[in-house]
């Protein structure tokens, strides 16, 4: 969510920042490590004083988290940060920084596009960003801090200048008190053709296992109960630690018993890397969810090939087969590029039809967008008109839903074990608006709200309940279901007389 952003005739708080308010506004775009980043950077600046606003308008240091994955998601940043031009020119104490994806990769286009930026901080060089921000305040020069290019040296050299900065934790910024991320890799070696993750994330490094456990410990003491690992490839996780080689299954295995922590999830997963140890720790690990991300991409063998994706549907397949052999009842979901070239209508219909075959529980599709610097920019024309792009995203997410939406309904008359996150998302934004027209005490005597969680297999539930449940497990009875909901109530178990036996009844 955007505040409003103040205009050239906008003169409210003009001099606000030449006070050096340390009022600090993070604007986040792109993916959960991106989320995760902003955590880190809001913490170290919470250290030194500054405090998080989400007025844009008040704040006297604006950071944009940015992502490239998508031309769309640079656009908006871009249209931001023109929008800021006439701000900064009314209160020059303004410090703008642009630091991710975009920061690692564009570097120079954005000071030449955006010439009121202060400074740039690429994905490997966060711990900069505080002292980046002082030194643009004081000196009123630009500054920058980025890694080194893919081709800019060897790969060791390269990989060494991308830092994996995960210092203390900053509760605030997380998805609720009781979740948190977990970073357990940088970067991607993978470098399938359409994607720019490899350029401004950095070589593929796993982070050490002692130093993951050491972190869930500190989060699980800071009232974290669901821990998820974050890399781009998360199952290709390996490192040596005091000659022995951990792989994801292992890791998993070390933290699994930290004393606090109830649920274990990871995303996002690459299919070649699927190992049977690691659906087999999932299977004997009770905290861990049931439930993978495993993109699939496209349904034609030929458009994966040009993708470089590395595997043929038959393969994905087998790995499918092997999920559910090990895992019975786990659920997949999946990411769809659409419009990729060489993507004819007879090749999308084979995405249609691993969709039907797969069911996946949910895919995110996307439109394809051609990236300058990836192999798929380089060398294969954008040949797919953008009305069909559009067409063909529709019809997959039909197509999808309706799957979805099958296999929601089998859990009607079914109850489930659900980790609750919180106030339901939609209820939230309402209950916001009523809060603020409540007084203090008709807050304190809330009555159940609608609440929403996660059943093992990650299906969004949502149901009545008290707010305090947050972060509990709760049973629930599934009464409806839309595409991406099911929908309930909370079972009591209430105990008769002479018989100690729970009945389970529906409230
Ligand atoms: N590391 C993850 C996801 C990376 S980006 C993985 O390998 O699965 C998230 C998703 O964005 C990808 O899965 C892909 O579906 C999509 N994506 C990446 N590059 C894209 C592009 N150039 N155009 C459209 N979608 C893209
Ligand atoms: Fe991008 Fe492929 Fe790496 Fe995922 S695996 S981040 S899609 S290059
Ligand atoms: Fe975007 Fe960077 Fe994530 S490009 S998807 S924010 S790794």
């Amino acid at each position: 969510m955007v505040s409003p952003l103040p205009t050239a005739t906008d003169t409210t708080n003009a001099n606000t920042a030449d006070t050096h308010n340390r009022q600090l506004f993070i604007e986040t775009v792109g993916c959960q490590m991106n989320v995760l980043d902003s955590e880190l950077v809001v913490g170290a600046l919470r250290r030194q004083g500054y405090e998080l606003t989400d007025d844009m308008k008040s704040a006297d240091t604006i950071l944009f988290n940015t992502c490239s994955v998508r031309e769309r998601a640079e656009h908006k940043i871009y249209s931001l940060l023109g929008r800021l031009k006439y701000a900064k020119r009314q209160r020059p104490g303004l410090v703008i920084g642009v630091m991710g994806c975009m920061a690692q990769k564009d570097q120079d286009i954005i000071f030449r596009r955006a010439p009121h930026v202060d400074l740039i901080a690429g994905t490997g060089q966060l711990a900069e960003i505080p002292n980046l921000i002082a030194e643009a305040r004081q000196t009123r020069r630009r500054q920058r801090a980025l890694s080194l290019g893919r081709r800019d040296g060897k790969r060791v050299e390269v990989a060494d200048s991308f830092e994996s900065y995960d210092p203390t934790r900053e509760p605030q910024m997380r998805p609720t008190p009781h979740q948190a991320f977990v970073r357990i890799m940088i970067g991607c070696d993978k470098f399938c053709t359409y994607c720019v993750v490899p350029m401004t994330r950095g070589p593929e490094q796993s982070r050490p296992p002692t130093l993951i456990a050491a972190e869930v410990d500190i989060l699980a003491e800071q009232g974290v109960k669901e821990v998820t690992l974050l890399g781009q490839t998360v199952n290709s996780y390996k490192h040596t630690e005091e000659g022995r080689l951990y792989r994801l299954s292992d890791l998993l295995h070390k933290i699994h018993d930290t004393p606090g922590i109830e649920r274990i999830k990871f995303v996002t997963n690459y299919p070649r890397d699927m190992g049977s140890d690691l659906l087999e720790a999932i299977r004997d690990l009770p905290k861990c969810m049931h439930y993978l991300h495993v993109p699939l991409q496209s349904g034609c063998d030929d458009v994966l090939k040009l993708m470089k994706r590395g595997y043929t549907v038959a393969q994905y397949r087998e790995m499918m087969d092997r999920i559910n052999e090990i895992v019975p009842g786990c659920s997949v979901s999946s990411d769809f590029i659409v419009g990729h070239p060489g993507e004819t209508e007879a090749s999308f219909d084979k995405s249609i039809a691993t969709i039907q075959e797969f069911r996946f529980k949910n895919s995110f599709i996307f439109k394809y967008s051609p990236r300058p610097g990836t192999k798929a920019f380089d060398r294969l024309a954008d040949d797919v008109p953008e009305a069909d792009k559009k067409r063909r995203n529709n019809e997959l997410l039909a197509i999808q839903n309706a799957v979805s939406e099958e296999d929601n309904a089998e859990f009607i008359g079914k109850s489930v074990k659900v980790f609750v996150e919180g106030e339901s998302k939609a209820e939230s934004g309402k209950r916001k608006a009523e809060d603020a027209n409540a007084s203090p005490s008709s807050q304190d005597a809330r009555p159940a709200i609608q609440l929403s969680g996660r059943t093992r297999c990650d299906r969004i539930v949502v149901f009545e309940g008290n707010p305090r449940l947050a972060g509990s497990s709760t049973e629930i009875a599934i009464e409806d279901c839309t595409t991406t909901t099911l929908i309930g109530s909370i079972v009591t178990h209430d105990v008769q007389h002479g018989c100690d036996v729970g009945l389970p009844i529906l409230t």
